[in-house]
C-alpha cells in the first residue's frame, strides 16, 4: 500500500477506535443517584410493557429536548397488574416492588413515508419511579431518579447531586397532580 494511503486510512480509523472507546467505557447499571436509588435496580426496563405513551402540548413538558419530545412510560409487571386490578388509587396504592420508567426522547419529523410522521429522535433522558415503603417513607413511598443521557458521548448520568430533589420537586409534582392515584399520572391505555 502507498505511504498516503495507509495515512488515509488511519485518518479513517482513528476516530473510530476512539468513539468505540468512548462507547465501550460506561456500564449504566454501575450509576448511582444522590438519593442512593441505583441504575442497575431497574434492569430489564427496555423491555417492560408500554403503559401509554405521551406528548406533552409544549417543550416545557419535556426534561432537556427544547424543540418537543415524546415519551414512553413502562411498567414492571408488578405495575401492570396493578393497573389491571383497577388501580392505582388511595384505595388501591401500588404494591411494594412495582416500578416505571419514563422513556423520553426528542421528537423527529420524518417527511419521507406516505404520511408524514413525527417519530423518537435522539434518546433524551430516562426518569424512574419505584414504590418501596420502608425504604422513600418521606415521599409516600416512591423513590425518583432521573438519568439525562447524552448522545455524543453515549452516556447517562444522573441528573442532580441534590438528593432533596426527589421529594421537592419531583414528588411536590406528582403530588399536585396524581395524589388521588396514589401519585401516578399516567393511566394504561387501552389496546
Ligand atoms: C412539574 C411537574 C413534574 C415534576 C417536577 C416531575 N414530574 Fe414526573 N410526571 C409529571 C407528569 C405531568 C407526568 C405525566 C405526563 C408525562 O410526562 O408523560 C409525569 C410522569 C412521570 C413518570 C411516569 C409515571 C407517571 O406518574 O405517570 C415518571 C416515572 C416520572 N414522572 C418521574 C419523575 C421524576 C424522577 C421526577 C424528578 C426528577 C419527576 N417525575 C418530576 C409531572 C412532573
Amino acid at each position: 500500500m502507498k505511504r498516503q494511503h495507509v495515512f488515509a486510512l488511519v485518518l479513517v480509523i482513528a476516530p473510530i477506535v476512539v468513539v468505540s472507546i468512548a462507547t465501550a467505557a460506561q456500564d449504566r447499571f454501575t450509576l448511582k443517584s444522590a438519593n442512593g436509588i441505583a441504575f442497575a435496580e431497574f434492569k430489564g426496563y427496555d423491555a417492560w410493557q408500554v403503559i401509554a405513551p405521551s406528548v406533552p402540548d409544549n417543550a416545557g413538558g419535556c426534561g432537556s429536548a427544547k424543540d418537543g419530545c415524546i415519551k414512553a412510560i413502562v411498567g414492571n409487571s408488578t405495575m401492570i397488574k396493578a393497573y389491571a386490578a383497577g388501580g392505582p388509587s388511595s384505595a388501591q396504592p401500588v404494591p411494594d416492588g412495582a416500578a416505571m420508567a419514563k422513556i423520553e426522547w426528542s421528537s423527529k419529523h420524518v417527511p419521507g413515508p406516505p404520511y408524514a410522521v413525527t417519530a423518537p429522535g435522539t434518546l433524551a433522558a430516562i426518569s424512574f419511579m419505584l414504590k418501596d415503603a420502608k425504604r422513600f417513607p418521606d415521599t409516600d413511598g416512591w423513590g425518583y431518579v432521573t438519568f439525562n443521557y447524552n448522545a455524543a458521548t453515549d452516556t447517562f448520568k444522573p441528573s442532580t447531586d441534590n438528593p432533596a430533589v426527589m421529594r421537592t420537586s419531583c414528588h411536590a409534582c406528582h403530588i399536585r397532580g396524581a395524589k388521588a392515584h396514589d401519585f401516578v399520572y399516567t393511566n394504561f391505555a387501552k389496546r
